[in-house]
Order: structure tokens, then C-alpha cells, then sequence
């Protein structure tokens, strides 16, 4: 039986960053104890006997108060897991970590964003950087030998100079895995309404790159676009999702992908706690063929051409010859492999944009 990933979202933070979309909220703890109920009862009732991947992620995992966040990790955990929580600094003490570790968490993956504080002020973080070493050095003690850390670049004001030296501090620490995403200004943020002095796409073009080329002279193996591992950290969970195996996905607006059927719950926490609805939608072929292009594009190693074949019973090369002569310098063919080169990463929206159907 095929080994599936659980993903149970939590959406409550602190306070709402000023750049962030996703599904959280600083506004509902109020709606705590019955979030709480209604996803235990969501995980018990839908949890499948076979996984081998948990990821607990959010919003913040850590603004629950501990013993609802341990009780959660207790229905879950499970011997060989790969099994994340999401961490934001300045929310979990060091005995927390402990409890973690102890209740079977074997990875955390810390928000960082920079190593500036006057960044991470701009960012609406509720953090400074010495919080953050702090977090780092309280995961390590508690036994944690696999941490990620994110980190942000393209920000406000920011220089070549500043991400290289948020970069340099980060390495230092030597962690196990490093996400570096490239700032998106989104709707329905305080950002979006705000007059922003960001870096023109050719710094931020530069910063993507010289992350991509300094972590991997640092040993890190660049595996996906924004992501980075010591070799054998690569984060099996997310991999998952890029390769289209089966996840089932808890709480409010988490997807899943159970024998090629899309479910989706309701985004809505109001509508989530009325009673969990799970909407379903059985993807057509073209929408398979177009997800596992645009997710196979997103890895460094790309696609598999045969398992393409066997997948579509056409040939990729042949059926998107246009594309690939309209971007022959972004791409390449490596052990029966197709996949986009750093440059091709760099500019992959438009690239990945025009390969689907
Ligand atoms: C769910 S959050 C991480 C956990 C935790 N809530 C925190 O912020 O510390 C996932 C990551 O997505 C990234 N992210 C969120 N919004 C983004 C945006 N608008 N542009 C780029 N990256 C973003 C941040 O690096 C963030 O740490
Ligand atoms: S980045 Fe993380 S802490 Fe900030 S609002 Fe989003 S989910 Fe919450």
C-alpha cells in the first residue's frame, strides 16, 4: 500500500505579518477549543492506516497552548515518521521543544525571514534575530538534528549586501534544510497598500542566484526551486506534493490528494467548525498532465521522461518540442531526465506558464 503524507494546518498566529496570505489569523483564539475538537475529530475519523509523513504547519502550530498541540502530535506520531511542526521564533520555550522531541517530532522548520531587525521589523515579525538564535539553539538542545529554516529575499530597502550577509549567518548555523523564497506581494495584505522601496527584478534575480550557487558550494543540495538540503534532508513530505503521491490534508482550507481525487475543506473557519464539508473534484487528465508538469518543473531534477510516458502514453519531448526549442538555453536532458537550469528556475513562472495545456 502506498505510503501517504498527513498535513494538519493550524491557522492561528500571534500577530499577522505584513506581507502574508495564507490562511491564519490573529484575530480568533477565541474559536481555539472548538478548532481544536473539530480537527482531532476531522484526524481520527479520515486519518489512513499507512503514512510516513506529518507535517503539522499553519499560520503557527506553536500558538496553541502546548498540551492541545502535544495531544494533536499524540493521535499522529509514529515510529520512522518523517514529522515536522512549524515553529515561529519566540513561541515555543525551550521545554516546549523537549515535549515536542519526546511526543515524536523528529523536524522543525523555523520562520525566519532575515537576519536584520530592522527587516524582520518591516516584515511585521514579532521577532528579532537573537530571538531567533535562541529558538535555533533550544531546538538543538532538545535533540532536533534536522531543522529548516526560512528565509525571505527581495524585501524592502533590501541590498545584494544585506541578503548575502542574512545568507552567511544562516550558514553558519548549519542547518539541515534552508526554504529561500523570493518575496510576492499579495492581495488582501497591509503590504499591498503600502509604498514599497523593493529591489528591481535584477537584484532580485542576483540574490536568487547567488543563494542557489553559495549553498550549493556550502553543500547544500538545491532540489527545488526554493528549496535546499544537506544531502539526505531533503523534506520527504514536500516531496510529495511535487511528485503527486497521496496526502490527506486536516483543518481548515487543507487540500488532499487521494487516488488522483482532489478534497478540498472549506477555507472558512466559521464554515470549517459548521461541520467539515470536504468539496471533491475528480481531476480530468489534462488537469494530472498539467500538475505534474507544472510541480515536475519546480524540482531541480524535473521530469522523469519515462514515467511520463507510462503516465500519458505520449512522448514529452516530442509533444512540447516548441516549447523547448522557444527556451532551449533554460532547459536541459540529463539521465532520461527533463528539468530547467538555474537560469530556467530563475524565470520559471513564464517558462512553466507556457508548458501547460
Ligand atoms: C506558514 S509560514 C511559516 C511558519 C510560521 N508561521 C512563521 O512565519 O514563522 C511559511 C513561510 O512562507 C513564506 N512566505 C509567507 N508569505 C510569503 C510571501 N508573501 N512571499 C514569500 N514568502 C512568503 C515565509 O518564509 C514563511 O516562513
Ligand atoms: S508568515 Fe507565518 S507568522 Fe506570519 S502571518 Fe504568515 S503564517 Fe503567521
Amino acid at each position: 500500500m502506498m505510503n501517504s503524507g498527513l498535513y494538519i494546518h493550524i491557522p492561528f498566529c500571534i500577530k499577522k505579518c505584513n506581507y502574508c496570505n495564507f490562511n491564519s489569523f490573529d484575530n480568533i483564539n477565541h474559536l481555539m477549543d472548538k478548532y481544536y475538537n473539530t480537527l482531532v475529530q476531522e484526524i481520527q475519523n479520515d486519518k489512513p492506516d499507512v503514512y510516513d509523513t506529518v507535517f503539522i504547519g499553519g499560520g503557527t502550530p506553536t500558538a496553541l497552548p502546548l498540551p492541545l498541540l502535544l495531544n494533536i502530535v499524540s493521535i499522529v506520531a509514529k515510529e520512522g515518521c518523517e514529522f515536522t511542526v512549524e515553529v515561529n521564533p519566540a513561541t515555543l520555550s525551550a521545554n516546549g521543544f523537549m515535549e515536542l522531541r519526546q511526543a515524536g517530532v523528529n523536524r522543525i522548520s523555523i520562520g525566519l525571514q532575515t537576519a536584520i531587525d530592522s527587516e524582520l521589523a518591516t516584515l511585521g515579525r514579532i521577532h528579532t534575530f537573537d530571538d531567533f538564535l535562541v529558538c535555533y539553539d533550544n531546538a538543538r538542545k532538545a535533540g532536533f538534528n534536522n531543522i529548516n529554516i526560512d528565509l525571505m529575499f527581495g524585501l524592502p530597502k533590501q541590498t545584494i549586501t544585506d541578503f548575502k550577509y542574512s545568507l552567511e549567518r544562516i550558514i553558519n548555523l548549519q542547518p539541515e534544510h534552508l526554504s529561500c523564497y523570493c518575496l510576492s506581494i499579495e492581495e488582501n495584505t497591509p503590504f499591498q497598500s503600502m509604498q514599497l522601496d523593493l529591489p528591481d527584478e535584477e537584484a532580485t534575480r542576483q540574490m536568487y542566484q547567488f543563494c542557489a550557487n553559495h549553498l550549493t558550494q556550502n553543500g547544500y543540495h538545491h532540489y527545488e526551486i526554493s528549496n535546499f538540503a544537506k544531502p539526505g534532508f531533503e523534506c520527504k513530505h514536500n516531496l510529495k506534493y511535487w511528485e503527486r503521491k497521496q496526502y490527506y490534508g486536516f483543518g481548515a482550507g487543507a487540500h488532499s490528494l487521494i487516488k488522483q481525487v482532489r478534497f478540498e475543506n472549506s477555507a472558512d473557519i466559521c464554515e470549517y467548525l459548521k461541520g467539515n464539508i470536504k468539496t471533491k473534484t475528480v481531476l480530468s487528465e489534462k488537469d494530472i498532465k498539467n500538475e505534474y508538469i507544472f510541480l515536475g518543473l519546480r524540482k531541480t531534477n524535473g521530469i522523469d521522461l519515462t514515467d511520463y510516458k507510462l503516465t500519458f502514453r505520449q512522448d514529452f519531448l516530442q509533444e512540447h518540442k516548441e516549447q523547448i526549442s522557444k527556451y532551449i538555453e533554460y532547459c536541459s536532458v540529463r539521465d532520461n531526465r527533463f528539468f530547467l537550469t538555474l537560469d530556467g528556475l530563475t524565470v520559471s513562472n513564464t517558462i512553466i506558464a507556457d508548458f501547460l495545456e
